[in-house]
This record gives C-alpha cells, structure tokens and sequence, in this order.
C-alpha cells in the first residue's frame, strides 16, 4: 500500500484483540516510529512510558476515561507520550553531545555554531515557561501522527488516546519529579470483530473547505 491509500484507509481502532500478541521486533518497530520523529531545533523534549504487561496495564488503568478503559486493558502495547515541563541546559548539552556522537558536525567550531544557533533561538523566541511548555507538547502530536501512519505501514492497528486523566497519569508514573508531565497516549494491537470504527466510512470535510490555494 502507498502512503496515500495508507492515509486514507487507517483508522481509530475501537476494540482490540487481546489474544493476539505483539513481537519485540514489532515493538521495536513502533518505537523507532517515535524515535525518528522531527521535532523543533531536534529537542526531542519528549519521553515515553511503553506499557506491554499486565501490570503495567493495571498501574495506569485508574487514569483512563471509561471509554478508554477496554482499548487500554487489551491492547498488547500502550503509550503514554509525556513532554519536558521545561528546556534545561542538562537538556542542551546532552543534545549537542548526542548530535556530535552521531557525527553532525565536522568539527569543534561547527559544533559551537550549531549549539549557540539553538541556544540563542531558545533565549530569544522561546524563553518563557508557558511558550516552551505549549511548544514542547506540540512536538508530540508529531510523533504521534509517525505512530498513526506508520502502525498500519506495519501491518498494525492504532488508537490516539486523549481520553485519560493526565494529571492522575502524572501521580502515577511520578512524572513531575522526573521533569516531565503527560500529554497523549497512543495503542496499537491488532483490531478485534467488535471494531466498530474499522466498517465505518471515513468521514472527512472536503478538500474546498480546508484548503485555499493561493
Ligand atoms: C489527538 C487525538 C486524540 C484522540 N483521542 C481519542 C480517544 O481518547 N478515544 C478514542 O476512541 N478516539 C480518540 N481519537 C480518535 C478520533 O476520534 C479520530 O481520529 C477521528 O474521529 C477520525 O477518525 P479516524 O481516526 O478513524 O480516521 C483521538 C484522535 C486524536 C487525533
């Protein structure tokens, strides 16, 4: 399937087989989903808590809207996607030793430009607390939307979790003290008959509604 015939004809799975597995290696594949998204000046100001076990499923059940709770307790893989509360200088350094590490720059003076470019972008337009709080999450939606797209690519069904209590997620995992808090969740699985939504036509607004063409 192309990309276009992948875009049109994924959906929000609605109900999950909780007999059918996942492999590691399909794990594997839907993390480096999340691991090769873009994100703003490469940040990467996220982190992810991979649920794949029933305890685990159990932990975070509580924080779950109810019309979450079944897609969450059968599904082999849950996501808790979770965004930095803040751009440290911890953060900045270990970013420019990463990038350096996987040979982006070509030499010391090409390394400092890149960090200084970052770093004054981030003090000019991205200082305050709330702008780098709303533009972090932002991120997120991003690595999302790979997972969306690219759980069908592998042959798998999604769902895009808004539908939980982050602030009860938060307690949960400790999230605060580990300098992040939780913004969306994603699972993937197989699909189950009782997947309503995999029938349903697509329904989307037509095209001269969203796009202008200037
Ligand atoms: C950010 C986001 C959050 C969502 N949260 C939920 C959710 O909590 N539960 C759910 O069943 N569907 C959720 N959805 C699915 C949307 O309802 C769905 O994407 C939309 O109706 C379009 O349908 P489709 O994904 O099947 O094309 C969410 C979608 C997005 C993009």
């Amino acid at each position: 399937m192309n990309i276009t015939e992948l875009a049109s004809n994924r959906f929000t799975t609605k109900a999950y087989d909780a007999s059918r597995p996942l492999t590691e290696q399909q794990i594997a594949d839907v993390l480096s989903l999340l691991q090769n998204s873009p994100s703003t000046l490469n940040l990467q100001g996220w982190h992810f808590h991979v649920i794949t076990t029933e305890a685990g499923r159990k932990k975070i059940a509580p924080a779950i809207f109810d019309l979450n709770k079944t897609k969450v307790a059968q599904a082999p893989l849950a996501i808790v996607f979770s965004s930095i509360n803040g751009i440290s200088e911890q953060h900045l350094d270990e970013l420019v030793a990463q990038e350096a590490q996987d040979g982006r720059f070509r030499d010391t003076e090409s390394r400092q430009k890149n960090d200084a470019g970052r770093r004054s972008y981030i003090n000019n337009v991205a200082h305050s607390p709330e702008f780098q709080h709303k533009w972090m999450e932002r991120q997120l939606y991003i690595a999302l939307g790979f997972l969306l797209l690219g759980a069908p690519a592998l042959g798998l069904h999604a769902t895009p979790i808004e539908g939980f209590d982050t602030q009860e997620m938060d307690n949960i995992l400790g999230l605060e003290a580990q300098g992040l808090h939780s913004v969306v969740m994603a699972t993937v699985g197989y699909n189950s008959d009782a997947d309503f939504n995999a029938q349903l036509p697509k329904s989307r607004f037509p095209l001269d509604k969203i796009i202008t063409k200037l």
